[in-house]
């Protein structure tokens, strides 16, 4: 598949771990080379065009390329590039960048932020910002985390705890102690029901089981993605967060908003939980943060959990020192690129293109289900889709993944311009937000056609 002219095939795959990669499978399949962006289109060594329905990894989410962001960072580059958040030191953009987070996140009642890398930085800091926070609050025996199966939080060991997908885990374990994972509100596939509201009160008391079974006082948090991402897309009914935050609240448990992919836009609205109604403890970001142009993630607390931080005493290594840190916390280049994403997010009103354009998305791509005897579910929200493949629609049965049916479509796409991810047999639609009706047609119509050529195979 290299289409990288100046780079040998074997030079792609021979001085490189790939990431959730296989390396015999990488050095037979080299991957495809990206070097060129513009708006939603990537650009390969040989100029072959592409509609980047993948937004690169659900992040550049107002486009590849756009000058505002580039002279941003240029702009702090002609500055400053680095400076340390440590010792008594800080730097402009962080400061800058953290108020207008505040602003973005007033209506859920944000009151601080703290910086890292990425979203897995982002989780283990809320991790760890969780457990100090039950200390300092005279409530130490409070240390475990419940998630939801088929959640993805990172890949960190504390975040990896949190994960809900057994690949991602078994080779590392065992995990962090004291974490526990309940089953999700995932419609197309539960024991329960096929009732949505029905299967989001059913989940949630899953919750509270959970909770009463661990004994709340041992409980710190529950953390969950708004819309759960790489599970698959899994939209969950609209009662589920309403009546999460209801149980958390009952048992004293604090409430974690993963928005590391619903952050800034993607779901339709500027924030996942906004659009179910719900205000977190703390909330996670990056990707969309800055939509990738440097890495940046952060993680916001509510006046609760910033009270406990608080105190009287100003001794540097107080218990209330949040003993935490990453060299690259609060990169200049890092925040000043998201001062200008952000600028593009709200002046063109992105999230409510993302849903308009989602929406027209969903209505395609359910216009074309009926003649594909192996389209089992589609369902999205805003511009993240998933489109679950099935060997039976009837039965549900998913293909075994040997057959390859999922990544013959995948090959077809590419060949034909369109880059949309294959996780496990469920293509994951995540353009940039500045999609365009023409560019949802084009991936519809690849994929479409895709599809059909391979279920005639
Ligand atoms: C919801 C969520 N949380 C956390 C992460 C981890 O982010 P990163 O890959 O930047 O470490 C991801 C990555 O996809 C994610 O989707």
């Amino acid at each position: 598949m290299s289409v990288a002219p100046h780079l040998a095939n074997d030079r792609l795959t021979r001085d490189i771990v790939y990431p959730f990669a296989n390396a015999n499978f990488m050095a037979r399949n080299p991957p495809l080379c990206i070097e060129g962006g513009e708006d939603v289109y990537v650009f390969d060594g040989r100029g072959k065009r592409y509609v980047d329905g993948q937004a690169g990894l659900w992040n550049v989410n107002v486009g590849h390329g756009r000058p505002e962001v580039k002279q941003a960072i240029v702009a702090q580059l002609d500055k400053l590039s680095f400076y340390s958040m440590f010792g008594n030191t800080t730097t402009a953009p962080s400061i800058e960048l953290a108020e207008l987070m505040c602003r973005l996140t007033a209506n859920e009642e944000m009151k601080r932020v703290f910086f890292s890398s990425g979203g897995s930085e982002a989780v283990e800091a809320a991790i760890k910002l969780v457990r100090q926070f039950w200390r300092l609050s005279g409530h130490p025996g409070r240390t475990k985390f419940i998630s939801l199966r088929l959640g993805y939080h990172g890949v960190t060991l504390g975040a990896l705890s949190l994960n809900g997908r057994t690949p991602y885990r078994e080779q590392y374990e065992p995990l962090l102690p004291g974490f526990f994972q309940i089953e999700p509100p995932y419609l197309y596939r539960n024991p329960f029901t096929s009732d949505p509201i029905e299967l989001g009160r059913i989940c949630a008391e899953l919750l509270e089981r959970e909770i009463v079974y661990q004994g709340p006082d041992s409980v710190a948090a529950f953390i969950a993605e708004p819309i759960q991402g790489a599970g698959g897309v899994i939209v969950p009914p609209p009662n589920f967060w309403p009546l999460v935050r209801e149980i958390c609240d009952r048992h004293g448990v604090l409430l974690i908003s993963d928005e590391v992919v619903t952050g800034f836009g993607r779901s339709g609205s500027m924030l996942g939980c906004r659009a179910f109604g719900v205000k977190p403890d703390i909330m996670t970001f990056a990707k969309g943060i800055n939509s990738g142009y440097v890495p940046l993630g952060a993680t916001m607390i509510n006046g609760r959990v910033a009270a406990a931080f608080e105190s009287d005493d100003d001794n540097e290594f107080t218990p209330r020192a949040f003993m935490h840190g990453n060299t690259y916390s609060g990169h200049p280049l890092a925040c000043a690129a998201a001062i200008a994403n952000l600028g593009i997010v709200e002046r063109e009103n992105l999230p409510a293109n993302a849903a308009a354009v989602g929406g027209y998305l969903l209505q395609r791509l359910n216009a074309i289900a009926p003649r594909h005897p192996n389209i089992g579910d589609i369902r999205g929200m805003g511009l993240m889709i998933g489109i679950e493949l099935v060997a039976n629609k009837a039965t549900r049965r998913p293909f075994d993944l040997s057959e390859r049916f999922g990544a013959r479509i995948w090959e077809r796409c590419v060949e034909n311009g369109v880059l949309i991810r294959n996780l496990a047999d469920t293509f994951i639609i995540s353009p940039p937000l500045t999609l365009k009706r023409e560019h949802a047609d084009a991936i519809v119509d690849v994929f479409d056609a895709a599809i059909s050529a391979v279920e005639r195979e």
